[in-house]
């Protein structure tokens, strides 16, 4: 034998001589979840380990992933059922709590850089991403009021915006109002390969966001097509998404290397909820090794070709690594 391929795994130095790829406080968003309240810290029931925070109790968390190196956030909120109607109203209300908790973050943490959701279910009475008419979800309603939303983000001080609804269009209605009122700067990441998923579960509880009639398969991707993200994510590059994401994570990985292979742009992933919950359920059962199950996931999401991971592990990764 001339080639063995055991020499470069002899010991932990040559393994690390020769790795390829490597996880860093750098590559993680970190998904919060707001409530209204005071001294709020909710554990989500499907999530364990993960909260709902008021934002009084939101500025030590964020505190604390400043100290621990993380410098990006993912707000979502969870909006009282007597806010929500159709047209997600509540949304574009300068004082809402999306927009209160952009201040508090910045405020805690000038320089983080705060990204929000930007799509209708936590707002909408259906739980749908968009405007319901006879059953249907309207596309091009959706997108002027998403336009809104994403313009009222910015003007609390949001560094991107990042629509997770699916509408076709959205990114370049969001783009031009954006451009119009003098956001040069305010980016755009769009959740822009996003499957119809059956992961999402445990994300829908801790904003009580369910769908409360039929599914999202009319707008999210069916999670059998492949050439279809490409199509999606080179529309939104051509509208103005700066990053472009893939969601969610594991079950995607080949859609992430074809993304990485065909873009130019900064290429996310989500790995959502319903990982995360997985994840935690076989560990709290001693099934699965949680701490090494976690880093392996997170590197093989790296290595697929993500720039950066949304994660609900960013947190224990970080100060595994460390
Ligand atoms: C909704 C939204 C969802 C997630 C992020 N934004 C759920 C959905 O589309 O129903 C899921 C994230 C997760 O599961 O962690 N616009």
């Amino acid at each position: 034998m001339l080639r063995r391929n055991r020499r470069l795994r002899t010991n932990e130095s040559v393994r690390s001589l020769v790795r390829e790829t490597f996880i860093s406080p750098n590559d993680f968003l970190v998904p919060i979840f707001v409530v209204e309240g005071k001294q709020v810290k909710e554990e989500i029931a499907s999530m364990p380990g993960y909260y709902r925070y008021s934002l009084d109790l939101l500025k030590q968390e964020i505190k604390e992933l400043w100290s621990l190196g993380l410098k990006s956030v993912l707000l979502f909120v969870k909006v009282p059922d007597e806010l929500k109607d159709n047209a997600g109203t509540e949304a574009i209300n300068p004082d809402g709590l999306m927009q209160r908790a952009v201040k508090t973050v910045k405020d805690v943490a000038p320089e983080m850089v705060i990204m929000t959701d930007v799509a209708l279910d936590p707002y909408s009475s259906y739980g749908h991403d968009g405007i319901v008419n006879d059953g249907k979800i309207l596309n091009d309603d959706t997108n002027a009021i998403l336009a809104e939303m994403a313009l009222s983000h910015a003007k609390a001080g949001a560094d991107f915006v990042a629509p997770s609804d699916m509408m076709d269009g959205r990114i370049f209605e969001m783009r031009t109002l954006l451009e119009d009122e003098g956001f040069h700067d305010t980016g755009i990441m769009s959740y822009s390969a996003k499957y119809a998923s059956a992961f999402y579960g445990p994300f829908r509880d801790a904003l009580d966001s369910a769908p409360g009639f039929g599914d999202k398969k009319t707008y999210q991707m069916d999670p059998a097509n492949r050439d279809e993200a490409i199509k999606e994510t080179l529309m939104d590059i051509e509208e103005g998404a700066d990053i472009v994401m893939v969601k969610p994570g594991l079950c995607y990985l080949d859609i992430v290397r074809d993304i990485k292979n065909a873009v130019n742009v900064p290429v996310a992933v989500y790995q959502v909820s319903g990982e995360y919950a997985m994840i935690k359920a076989a560990a709290e059962k001693g099934w699965l090794d949680h701490d090494a199950v976690i880093l392996e996931q997170l590197t093989a999401i790296k290595r697929a070709g993500a720039n950066m991971i949304a994660s609900y592990f960013a947190k224990d990764a970080v100060k595994l690594i460390s």
